[in-house]
């Protein structure tokens, strides 16, 4: 079924638990993501980031991700991820995403409040509900050929006056994680007291991206102790290509058989990390 993410988020804030976001990035996955979902009867936010648009355009990943949202019962928000400008944006919520996030974190803050301000008067016209980022989640090891990479710490007061300024309906904050893979491999140190003050100030849903690699117990106190959406995108990569390493299949569709059961793993294993109902 498919829904905006008003009623995935709220739920989960009031339950205290997390929604897994995984990126897909072609139909296989994005099959593996629903059907995974539908058979542990739980939530997914199917995200599709628009870096993706080159190899998998939005037109072909909008009618993927509706199709597959639509046949299943469960809640299924279909999610422009890291999206860069309006115009994206528009065409995404046009062509049937239910939820955008508008990433203009990188530029200051007045600017990513009119940026951000312009998406969700747009948005909310169309029933669909929208993602903002403030402070900055960099990139890690793996990721050095995007040029900046240095995450910058949410503040308090920047979250709470940002939500206000730009009625946004979820907000990524920046607590210690990184996209893709830790320096050294090593499990993040989160700022646990920073996010309880953002949760105590922020009436919206918070979200954390960058979950791969982040460690399970770090992820799961973060889902106990206010966030509601937790991105993850790389892990299901690795998982794939571990278990077509371990198993050495022999044909295409056994390869792509292999990368499918992994990636359910993954996923599976995150549904019940993050707790989601
Ligand atoms: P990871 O690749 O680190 O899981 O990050 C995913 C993400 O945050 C997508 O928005």
């Amino acid at each position: 079924m498919l829904v905006n993410g008003k009623q995935v988020l709220d739920a989960a804030k009031a339950g205290r638990y997390g929604v897994p976001a995984p990126d897909y990035l072609d139909l296989d996955s994005a099959r593996v993501f629903v059907r995974t979902a539908e058979e542990m009867g739980k939530p997914v936010i199917l995200s599709y980031p628009q870096l993706l648009d080159t190899a998998f355009p939005l037109e072909e990943a909008a009618a993927v991700g509706k199709l597959l949202a639509e046949r299943v019962k469960t809640p299924v928000v279909l999610h422009l991820d890291h999206g860069e400008d309006f115009e994206f944006l528009r065409r995404s919520i046009d062509l049937g995403f239910t939820s955008v996030m508008m990433d203009a974190s990188m530029d200051t803050f007045e600017e990513n409040v009119r940026k951000t301000k312009e998406v969700v008067a747009y948005a909310h016209s169309k029933g669909a509900t929208v993602e903002a980022e403030i402070g900055h989640v960099g990139h890690g090891e793996n990721l050095t050929e995007i040029q900046e990479n240095e995450s910058v710490y949410t503040t308090v007061e920047e979250a709470k006056r940002f939500a206000e300024l730009t009625g946004v309906d979820s907000l990524a904050v920046s607590i210690g994680t990184v996209h893709g893979v830790y320096k050294d491999l090593a499990t993040p140190q989160l700022n646990f007291q920073r996010l309880a003050e953002i949760a105590a100030a922020v009436p919206a849903p918070l979200v954390l991206h960058g979950g791969s690699g982040t460690g399970d117990d770090n992820l799961a106190r973060c889902c106990r102790e206010g966030i509601c959406k937790v991105n993850i995108f790389t892990d299901f990569l690795t998982g794939a290509m571990d278990r077509i390493h371990a198993n050495s299949p022999k044909s295409w569709p056994a390869m792509k058989e292999c990368a499918d059961a992994a990636m359910a793993e993954v996923l599976r294993h995150y549904y019940s990390v993050f707790g989601t109902k």
